[in-house]
């Protein structure tokens, strides 16, 4: 889907050829009784008792309305277009614009007061409207639009708003459609693949390491998960060079279990199709770079992905095996289905050969944090507050949104083992929270943070899909971090070392 930016006027929108053309009506609205234009007449009419509905998201569908272009002209309440507004409003509008034949929209948003946060919460809305999996569903229609005119009313002034939210809604798209795909179809090579691909059409570096490079590397508690699986594993390495060499990198690191069967620690059958999305970390990181890169935005970001599958076969880990990760470290797997920890550790440990700036891990961890925070908030654990704060912050603005979990280290206090440095469990209680001061061990030497998207990647039942968070987050806040690292070229100040809380 293609967004363009245009200086509209409503009188204006009304001549455009489309096939359809959308209106943001916010309370309030006045439209001037002498303004003699077919759309502005259409919309006091609409405003009048009996037709447009009070409430965000209300609508009003006209066929054919006279003197204007487009044939459909949908009318949409936007209440007092908080973003939040804007977003429910434009999702509700783009559904009733998916006829055949419907390839250009108009989006008016001129209407507006303060067009330049409700202009990435239409596109996205738009954008996530129509997207459409179609990857093994032959069946599917895809949305017939092309493209979207957005009309403001003055769009040189929001020309990097709209650039950045096309970026944004870019990469939630990839980062949907790489969660959606089956676990056949995508495989840990497959989402090496995938990775190459993105880097080449977005001209950053991506390196694969195999089994023998992460053998070496003593990767071992990665290794121990990959083991049960016929399928090789793959370490995909990703750089975005937006920076300057100097500048110390942002770290993302991202769990990529393509499928989570449990393992031996075997998984029950309900709903088991959807540990096809535990590599929904993976995927996100796959999709922020690609918005990254189609932005190059000045910043220095790597990206990490152990990507393997975690199943029960003959060479698989058993409970009570102790493996030896590459930080030295034992680990005696108690349960080899907290598998996303086992893999993230290592990836933790690689990575402080980078000297980050920052590592952020995003991962589909623990179905204790679906129990604490559902599908509405992910999980945010840190002891760094500058960086908690920032990545809260992020996902305030970007309709993304987290919520900080508390980090005591007597949460700790049952990962310990008689056989190992650690155990990989520690018991049903607070499993969110002792699942991260587990990676805490592996991340003490950098600024840290771990997001736990188990509840938020991914929708169950009639809508099952992936959702493409927290992609909207991620980039939110790297652009936070491109435009201090600009405006504090000499004070420059990296967020502080791990700060025990
Ligand atoms: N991928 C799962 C977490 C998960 C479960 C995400 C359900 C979304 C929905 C993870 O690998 C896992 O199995 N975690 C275990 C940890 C436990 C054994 C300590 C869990 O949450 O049950
Ligand atoms: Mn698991
Ligand atoms: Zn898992």
């Amino acid at each position: 889907m293609d967004f363009e930016l245009k200086s509209v006027s409503l009188d204006q929108s009304s001549r455009l050829s489309l096939d359809a053309l959308l209106v943001a009506v916010p309370d309030g609205l006045s439209i001037s009784a002498s303004a003699d234009n077919p759309l502005s007449r259409l919309i006091s009419q609409a405003l009048a008792p009996g037709g447009l509905e009070e409430g965000v998201g209300k609508l009003l569908v006209c066929f054919r309305p006279a003197g204007i272009k487009a044939a459909r002209v949908v009318l949409v309440r936007t209440g007092q277009s908080r973003p939040s507004d804007v977003k429910k409003a434009i999702a509700a509008a783009a559904a009733q614009v998916r006829q055949p034949g419907t390839a250009r929209v108009g989006l008016m948003l001129s209407t507006l007061t303060d067009v330049s946060d409700a202009l990435p919460a239409a596109v996205q809305a738009m954008s996530e409207a129509h997207y459409v999996y179609t990857q093994t569903k032959p069946s599917a229609k895809p949305s017939p639009v092309r493209q979207v005119v957005i009309g403001v009313a003055d769009a040189s002034a929001v020309r990097d708003i709209h650039a950045r939210a096309c970026a944004v809604a870019h990469g939630i798209g990839v980062a949907r459609e790489w969660a959606n795909r089956p676990a056949n179809h995508a495989t840990p090579s497959q989402l090496a693949e995938a990775a190459r691909s993105l880097a080449r059409k977005g001209g950053f570096d991506c390196q694969v390491l195999g089994e023998k490079d992460v053998k070496a590397l003593g990767m071992g508690a990665f290794l121990a998960v990959a083991q049960g699986s016929e399928q090789p594993l793959k370490f995909i390495v990703l750089r975005h060079q937006g920076g300057a060499r100097s500048e110390a990198p942002h770290v993302l690191v991202g769990k990529g279990i393509t499928f989570d069967t449990g393992g031996i620690s075997l998984k029950p059958a309900a709903e088991m199709d959807e540990m096809k999305f535990d590599m929904s970390g993976a995927a996100s990181v796959l999709g922020t770079f690609a918005a990254l890169s189609q932005l190059k935005l000045p910043v220095n970001v790597i990206g990490v992905i152990p990507a393997c599958e975690n199943m029960p076969g003959g060479a698989a880990i058993k409970p009570g095996d102790v493996v030896t990760s590459m930080s030295g470290q034992t680990i005696e797997i108690l349960n080899t289905d907290a598998e996303g920890r086992l893999i993230l550790c290592d990836a933790l440990t690689y990575v402080e050969r980078f000297k980050p700036r920052a590592v952020i891990d995003i991962a589909t961890l623990t179905g204790a944090c679906v129990i604490a925070l559902g599908a509405v908030r992910s999980g945010l654990f840190s002891t760094n507050d500058e960086l908690a704060q920032a990545l809260h912050a992020a996902g305030e603005a970007s309709l993304d949104p987290c919520w900080r979990m508390p980090m005591d280290d007597e949460y700790a206090e049952g990962l310990k083992s008689n056989f190992a440095d650690m155990g990989n469990v520690a018991g049903r209680a607070a499993g969110s929270i002792t699942a991260a001061k587990f990676l805490e061990k592996y991340a003490a030497r950098m600024p840290w943070a771990h997001l736990d998207i188990a509840g938020t990647a991914w929708r169950s039942g009639a809508s099952k899909g992936a959702t493409g968070r927290p992609v909207g987050l991620l980039m939110q806040y790297l652009i936070a971090q491109a435009q201090d690292s600009g405006t504090q070229k000499t004070t420059q100040r990296a967020p502080g070392r791990a700060k025990k809380r």
